[in-house]
């Protein structure tokens, strides 16, 4: 498991069923200094993706792309306009990111 943010890192690296948890930005660290060339079968990104800007997206799932054996899978799932995580903030923050602002710089 990565994640850019050593906090979000710490809390996962406490619990001993996660053995490869480590500080990485998907952008530009190089996945395979951490994971072996098409070595997985499957990455899951899930919410990981929409923090990221648009032209940040190749770089990114090259990355991902390096270390997933050729018949391996990205699972991913984000927010999307209309979901219930928009509906819900929506009544506290009438302008959303995703339908109004479009990518982050
Ligand atoms: C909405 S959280 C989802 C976390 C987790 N997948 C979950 O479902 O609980 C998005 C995460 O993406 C991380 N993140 C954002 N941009 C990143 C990047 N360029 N590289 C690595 N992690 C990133 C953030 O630090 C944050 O922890």
């Amino acid at each position: 498991m990565c994640d850019f943010s050593p906090r979000a890192i710490g809390y996962v690296h406490v619990n001993p069923q996660y053995t490869n948890v480590f500080v990485a930005n998907i952008i530009n660290d190089d996945s395979t200094a951490t994971i072996a060339p098409e070595s997985l079968d499957l990455v899951s990104a899930i919410c990981c993706l929409s923090p990221l800007a648009l032209g940040d997206f190749p770089p990114a799932l090259d990355n991902i792309a390096c270390v997933l054996k050729r018949v391996g899978r990205l699972l991913f799932r984000d927010y999307v306009i209309g979901s219930q995580a928009e509906v819900h903030f929506a009544a506290r923050c009438p302008v959303t990111r995703i339908s109004t602002c479009g990518p982050m710089a």
